[in-house]
């Protein structure tokens, strides 16, 4: 089936082209079957949501090694949080990240619920993050569904309806590629082709692993996805 080659021609391409990302397990961790710890997982989405892998890495790189567990960080004083956040800006962020982590220890034992359910009781987890923390970290066939992803999801389909009315179907889409297998992968794969390949100005389609099953590419014109409103 179409669906089943498209899923194994980007994990093949994820498994040779994984970007090293200091928040990921290595390539024969992957391959061994380890997953990302948790904490880590949502704490770099959290950064992640406010700012970019280069600007992010050196404050996560920080974070964990100050606080090397949730329970760590639920111990800060609000200051010093507030103090090591700045420069990713929006407060509010790291008030809820503290709140998270505080409801981690006091609620969960110091560890992190295991669905996408129980991790949007949190404070402040969205559904992103709890989509994202469930499939990087539990393996939890998820659909984390980002800006990158929205992108990919409107060429690989050649959707014509503008953004942001078609958001709810580029939803849909890239909830039906997902599976049990390698869940995990299959999300970090679709970032990492949208941040790598599937640029959203001069994409690299002569680089693409999915090209050949991409409405847009063999439309001829893949740059001009996702269609958006005039105003
Ligand atoms: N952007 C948001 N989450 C990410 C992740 N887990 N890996 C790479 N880029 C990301």
């Amino acid at each position: 089936k179409d669906r089943d080659a498209l899923r194994s021609a980007l994990l093949a391409w994820y498994d040779a082209q994984a970007r090293d990302l200091a928040w990921r397990v290595g390539p024969a961790e992957r391959r061994a079957g380890v997953r990302s710890d948790p904490y880590r997982v949502w704490l770099s989405e959290v950064m992640l949501q406010q700012t970019t892998v280069p600007h992010a890495t050196p404050y996560f790189l920080s974070f964990t090694q100050r606080w090397p567990t949730v329970l760590d960080l639920a111990a800060v004083e609000d200051g010093d949080l507030m103090a090591a956040w700045a420069g990713l800006g929006y407060y509010a962020r790291a008030r809820n990240l503290l709140a998270c982590a505080r409801a981690v220890a006091n609620d969960h034992g110091g560890v992190f619920p295991g669905t996408e359910e129980g991790l949007r009781a949190l404070p402040g987890v969205g559904a992103y993050t709890a989509a994202a923390v469930a499939a990087i970290a539990f393996d939890r066939a998820a659909n984390v569904v980002d800006g990158n992803v929205e992108r990919v999801m409107s060429r690989l389909f050649a959707v014509e309806a503008p953004m942001p009315d078609s958001k709810p179907e580029l939803k849909a889409l890239a909830g039906d590629l997902v599976t049990d297998d390698r869940p995990g992968d299959w999300a970090q794969a679709l970032m990492d082709l949208g941040a790598t390949v599937c640029k959203p100005k001069g994409p690299l389609c002569d680089r693409c692993p999915v090209s050949l099953w991409c409405a847009a590419y063999v439309g001829g014109a893949p740059e001009t996805y996702p269609r958006k409103t005039k105003k």
